[in-house]
């Protein structure tokens, strides 16, 4: 046991973390253990962790040191920011930095950094099809990540960055779910038209991690981008229709109008969706389906995910 590598989860209450927790302790065979990282080692999810043979650690993303003391000794990080909790990519930003630092610092062996593009690289700030949003940026929750890339870089850790897509978890916890309209009918909006939208199983993110820590130092210093499956709007809602066994129409509306709905991060995400359609080629094509099951062959595709999952699809 004690000659097991460790490996520090960031965000290990939580859906990316998680997920890599039991992909690691699920395995009775694996060289790895875990160090759970929490802020609050004494919550039922952290008691829970335990429970399955985690160590549970405290330290907070905005504080470096107590970050230093929770990668002490660990072989490997999986590294994760919260954007949806304080929404600024300002703080996103230093909080990589204090992760790399951290890393740096503890000699860690191999960070898996859980990022996503700098979507300015592909649209300008002065590319008006989109508004800026907060001055500096296209999309916030994208482009803080990928700006961060240099701090694993430059502080020399070796480094796996990771591209993640979009989690269809989010039809569960993040209100992204069927709606009824005031037709009676039931709905799936998302500005995406006919374009494919590549999608992943929360879970199955910390699976692939799982994946690329097995593989040592194969994918140091390279990016590898995930997904499970690429459907478009109108087959998801067919598969929706499919799995729910009621009617579910795709609602695809426009940038604009997804932009405008009010609700937190609305913005961000109408931009997110339009990135991720004007650049569909690009944004599908890095997002290799036999790469992500070669490094979890338990991948779900949409199907699997909405049929593992169908009574906790809230159906307003
Ligand atoms: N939703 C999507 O489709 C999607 C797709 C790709 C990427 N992402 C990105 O995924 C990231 C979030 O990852 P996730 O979904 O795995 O998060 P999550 O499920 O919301 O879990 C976050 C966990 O992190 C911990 N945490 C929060 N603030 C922390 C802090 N200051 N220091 C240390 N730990 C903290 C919390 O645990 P404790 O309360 O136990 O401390 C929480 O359980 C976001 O940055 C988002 O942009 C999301």
């Amino acid at each position: 046991m004690s000659e097991k590598k460790i490996i520090a989860v960031l965000g290990a209450t939580g859906a990316q973390g998680g997920g890599l927790v039991r992909a690691i302790l699920n395995d009775p065979n694996s060289e790895f253990t875990v160090r759970a990282i929490t802020r609050n080692i004494g919550t039922e999810k952290s008691k829970a962790l335990a429970a399955l043979g985690a160590e549970v650690v405290a330290a907070d993303v905005d504080d470096v040191e107590s970050l230093k003391k929770a990668f002490k000794d660990a072989y490997g990080v999986y590294a994760v920011t919260f954007f949806w909790s304080h929404f600024s990519p300002e703080k996103e930003i230093a909080e990589v930095n204090n992760i790399a630092q951290a890393a740096k610092a503890a000699g860690v062996k191999h960070a898996i950094w859980s990022t996503l593009e700098d979507t300015r690289k592909w649209i300008p700030l002065n590319d008006n099809r989109m508004p800026t949003l907060m001055e500096k940026y296209k999309v916030p929750h994208f482009d803080g990540k990928g700006e961060s890339n240099h701090f694993f870089t430059d502080n020399g850790v070796p480094t796996t960055f990771l591209l993640t897509s979009f989690y269809w978890d989010n039809l569960i916890y993040f209100g992204m779910g069927p709606k009824k309209g005031t037709d009676g009918n039931l709905s799936y909006t998302m500005p995406m038209g006919d374009k494919k939208l590549p999608g992943i199983a929360a879970e199955d993110i910390g699976k692939c991690a799982y994946g690329i820590f097995k593989r040592g130092s194969d994918y140091i210093g390279k990016t590898v981008a995930i997904a499970g499956e690429h459907p478009t709007g109108s087959q998801m809602a067919n598969t929706l229709s499919k799995v729910l066994g009621k009617e579910i129409q795709y609602n695809s509306v426009p940038f604009e109008v997804y932009r405008s709905f009010g609700f937190p991060g609305a913005e961000d995400l109408g931009n997110m969706f339009q990135f991720k359609h004007d650049f569909e080629n690009y944004f599908c094509g890095v997002r290799k389906l036999d790469e992500s099951k070669k490094l979890n062959p338990e991948l779900q595709t949409f199907e699997m995910w909405a049929t593992k999952n169908k009574e906790l699809i809230p159906l307003e």
